[in-house]
């Protein structure tokens, strides 16, 4: 038994998974557009100076039953020709407002579903950056595939482009959980596509979700078996978020006998020790890496952090500047998120103006917060000293300002699932499982939130 039942029926509760601090559901509309500009050129002055580029592409061509991403099903050329257009348009708005001499350390293409675009629109796009910025040495430029629209044809364009790391969806290998979830199956064979990629140095994650209708031990076990076997650079194995009251359409699930907490833990629990046998090493909550990769490197320096786009490490991770709908920038004092609506975003962006829609101003005691939370949640160790240095701040102040209840760390001690000094918090092996419910001890906002989170596992 690998997870602590006990404490696993203790702490599966509602918490918040800290892609953010504070959680995206606390953004407000209430700011000015002065305000986001100011936010902008603040950005220009802090660190890290890296610039990372998130952009989002909204179109998929059927819509995956669990899918809780921003998404929008559409077979309209025109419109999605438009969307190209306008993304075009927002790179040349930020141009205008972000220093010359910063350079792009990261371009990551998420959705929706990237490659549903053409390889000339992703080219038209690509040109505008390379363009108008310079990039620095070994910039990651990613994106997230689904493999019904990946061919080989694609993958050479991408990588004439310079993509150097492709995602790619499987969720699950079995057809008919696929089927059940109403998602296209893969136009070449995975292991073929991951060959291919390898093959010509690019680096590669497959995603999986546990938690679908129809899955069931025995069958999820293969489809892990069957993952390491491919031997992609890493894996993304994700909990599969139920959250119909922001997504209703994940109703259409509730016909099935959805797999219940202790199934779901057994397929972690499965796929974890499959992971660990074939030697991928865990990182942060759900993703796992072969250890020459860059993230299980920068994980053992301590030098792993993480933003919305998953993992990645400090050297790379840049601010976030987000185009397309839905996209959130993830700036050192701010998050600023465009509009989900691609009619507004559009006319906005046409008009030479952003189409933030939601913001939040980071005081100096939420970027403390907000590094801690990063610091558990990714290198799962805090230092104090080393946040009273970063931060000219004493000990006492900390844990002033996170209202950290000693008692409850404690009793984590207690529990085994972490070592505490003044000094430092190392978590230990079985802490792993219970991250956001460690890291949410450091949060003050949950001591009197009336927020809807997923369950912690
Ligand atoms: C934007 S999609 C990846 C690209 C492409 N759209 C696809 O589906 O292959 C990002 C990933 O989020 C995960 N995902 C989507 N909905 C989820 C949910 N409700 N719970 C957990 N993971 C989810 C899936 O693993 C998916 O591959
Ligand atoms: S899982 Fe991917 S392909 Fe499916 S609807 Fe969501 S974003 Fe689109």
């Amino acid at each position: 038994m690998l997870i602590n039942k006990i404490l696993l029926d203790k702490y599966n509760v509602p918490t918040p998974r800290y892609t953010s601090y504070p959680p995206a559901n606390f953004f407000s509309e209430d700011f000015t557009y002065a305000q986001s500009l100011e936010a902008l050129d603040i950005s220009n002055k802090e660190q890290p100076e890296n610039i990372s580029f998130y952009i989002h592409i909204p179109f998929c061509s059927q819509l995956c039953y669990y899918c809780g991403c921003n998404t929008h099903i559409t077979n309209d050329k025109k419109s999605m020709q438009h969307y190209v257009d306008t993304i075009k348009k927002e790179i040349l708005l930020y141009k205008n407002h972000l220093s010359s001499h910063r350079k792009i350390s990261q371009i990551h293409w998420g959705g929706g579903t990237p490659d549903y675009l053409s390889s000339e629109q992703i080219a038209d796009i690509m040109a505008v950056f390379f363009e108008n910025f310079n990039f620095i040495d070994g910039a990651e430029i990613a994106m997230e595939c689904h493999p019904a629209h990946l061919d080989f044809e694609y993958i050479d364009k991408l990588i004439a482009l310079r993509f150097n790391r492709i995602s790619i969806g499987v969720q699950d290998f079995n057809k008919d959980v696929l089927k059940a979830v109403n998602r296209a199956t893969p136009l070449i064979p995975i292991n073929e596509l991951v060959k291919y990629l390898q093959k010509q140095n690019i680096s590669v994650n497959l995603d999986f979700v546990y938690g679908l209708p129809l899955q069931r031990l025995d069958e999820f076990t293969k489809t892990i078996q069957k993952a390491v076997e491919i031997a992609p650079d890493r894996i993304a194995l994700f909990s599969y978020a139920h959250v119909p009251w922001v997504k209703p359409h994940q109703k259409i699930l509730e016909r099935y006998d959805l797999p219940d907490a202790s199934l779901k833990t057994e397929m972690f629990e499965a796929a974890y020790t499959i992971f660990q046998e074939n030697n991928y090493i865990s990182i942060g909550l759900d993703h796992f890496a072969k250890p020459t990769d860059e993230l299980s490197i920068a994980l053992s320096n301590k030098v792993l952090s993480r933003n919305f786009q998953g993992y990645c490490t400090k050297t790379t991770t840049g601010q976030v500047y987000a185009l397309g709908v839905s996209g959130i920038s993830q700036l050192s004092n701010s998050f600023l998120q465009n509009t989900k609506n691609i009619t507004t975003y559009t006319q906005n962006i046409d008009k030479g103006e952003f189409a933030f829609e939601k913001a939040y101003f980071l005081n100096r005691e939420e970027k403390i917060i907000s590094y801690i939370l990063t610091e558990i949640m990714s290198n799962r160790y805090l230092s104090f000293k080393e946040v009273s240095q970063r931060y000219d701040i004493s000990y006492e102040e900390i844990i002033k300002i996170t209202k950290v209840d000693l008692g409850k760390l404690q009793q984590f001690e207690d529990e085994g699932l972490l070592q505490l000094s003044k000094e430092e918090i190392k978590i230990n092996h079985q802490g792993l499982f219970f991250l956001r419910n460690i890291a949410s001890t450091f949060d003050p906002l949950m001591q009197k939130t009336d927020k809807q989170f997923s369950k912690a596992l």
